[in-house]
């Protein structure tokens, strides 16, 4: 019998978490939702129940409980965070999947806080040296998950990691998401990815790059972060999608 995965979603109610949460709503999954602001996670889990009736979500009050309880992890916070909950879960993350999505970027984001010889899953890695880290959803802006197929086509989203099975694993959530998965290699390939990223935004900044070349008639700022008000590209906005 197929048994379902749980996966928690640390950072749930952020633009990346949130849209995770919803994207993976429809698949065969339960999903632990967790937050500093409990409320504001119960209000999620409660909307993504009203939207897809058949979603097995609940909002947890912690991120150790949360990952007590997974199969798959998601640290969906800033890379600060990221580091900070990996001390937290170190233990109970053994052997199980834990996903970084995080671009570690500075914050005047001139620039990445990891030195080039690392990146932040490596580092992630690092902390939870008996668990499987698979970098995934860093090359996929947070409003990407409202139109994942453009021209009919999956939007690509990149995963890298060391452990086969889980880079499968990660591959079929990625792809349940919506997104078009492709392994771009191990651990190590997150330093190209997150840069790859890192560049991205500083073009986005200065150019509105991405908007233009991928999004065609799509602003700036409602591409980034539909939460943010429409207008000219601003740092806040781009904090917020960073
Ligand atoms: N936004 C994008 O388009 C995008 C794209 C690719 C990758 N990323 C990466 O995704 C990550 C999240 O970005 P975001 O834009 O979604 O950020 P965000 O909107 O600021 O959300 C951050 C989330 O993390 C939670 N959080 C912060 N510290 C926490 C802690 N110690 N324990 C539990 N939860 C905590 C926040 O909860 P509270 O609000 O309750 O504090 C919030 O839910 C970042 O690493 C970013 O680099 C973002």
């Amino acid at each position: 019998m197929h048994m379902k995965s749980t996966i928690a979603i640390i950072g749930a109610t952020g633009n990346m978490g949130s849209a995770i949460a919803k994207s993976l709503a429809n698949g065969s999954y339960r999903l632990l939702l967790c937050a500093n602001d409990f409320p504001t996670v119960q209000e999620l889990a409660q909307t993504i129940k009203t939207d897809t009736p058949s979603a097995d979500v609940e909002a947890i009050v912690c991120s150790r409980n949360a990952s007590w309880e997974a199969d798959i992890i998601i640290l969906a916070t800033p890379y600060q965070a990221e580091q900070e909950i990996a001390e937290t879960i170190q233990e109970i993350a053994s052997q199980k999947i834990v996903v970084s999505i995080a671009n570690p970027v500075n914050e005047s984001y001139s620039g990445l806080v990891t030195a080039p010889d690392t990146s932040a899953a490596e580092e992630l890695q690092k902390r939870l040296p008996h668990s499987k880290v698979i970098k995934a959803f860093n090359t996929t802006f947070a409003a990407d998950f409202a139109t994942p197929v453009i021209d009919g086509k999956q939007v690509d989203a990149f995963v890298a990691g060391n452990d086969e099975e889980a880079l499968q694993t990660v591959s079929e959530l990625v792809k349940t998401a919506g997104f078009n998965p492709i392994v771009a290699g191990d651990l190590s390939v997150s330093r190209t990815l997150e840069t790859m990223q890192f560049l991205l935004i500083q073009l986005t900044m200065k150019y509105n790059y991405y908007t233009l070349g991928v999004q065609g008639s799509q602003d700036t700022a409602s591409f980034f972060n539909d939460k943010t008000v429409a207008g000219s590209l601003t740092m806040t906005s781009v904090k917020l999608s960073a």
